[in-house]
């Protein structure tokens, strides 16, 4: 799961991700990373934390680290938040298999929209619920369609 930041959307799909996953007693090695280093160490951002609270999904445990291009042989699909996610990802690959991990988080919910996870940062606790919904649904509809 990666965004920019690693502290407001990835965790969140992280913590979704690997409750879903846990909850279907399916093996799945769930990680989250962000495309810069601007956080790197620090645990999500307090609104995502709450949000996933409210949810019983606990979050607060992780810590932001930078993607690294070993992360295209450790994990078999990378799913982004948003465009720009994408193409900075996709700079980084060195040949189509790499390429072809990468998958915005929302295509299997609404294939072919390119619809993006909106960056919350600047946002209000709305946006994180809204955030929260998005991700949510997405992370369902790629356990039905890939891991079921
Ligand atoms: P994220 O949100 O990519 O969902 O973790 C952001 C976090 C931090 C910043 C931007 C987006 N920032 O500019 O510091």
């Amino acid at each position: 799961m990666v965004c920019l930041g690693n502290i407001c959307r990835s965790p969140l799909a992280e913590g979704i991700f690997r409750d879903k996953s846990n909850y279907r007693k399916l093996n799945i090695i769930v990680d989250s990373a962000g495309t810069s280093d601007f956080h790197v160490g620090a645990t999500p951002d307090y609104r995502s934390i709450e949000v996933a609270r409210k949810n019983n999904v606990g979050i607060s445990n992780l810590t932001a680290r930078k993607f690294t291009v070993t992360d295209f042989s450790h994990f078999d699909y990378i799913f982004v938040m948003d465009l720009n996610n994408y193409n900075e990802l996709f700079k980084l690959t060195s040949d189509d298999a790499e390429r072809k991990k990468i998958i915005l988080l929302s295509e299997f919910l609404y294939p072919k929209q390119k619809i993006q996870v909106p960056d919350p940062y600047y946002g209000d606790e709305k946006d994180f619920e809204t955030v929260y919904k998005l991700i949510e649904d997405s992370c369902e509809k790629i356990i039905e369609q890939l891991f079921l």
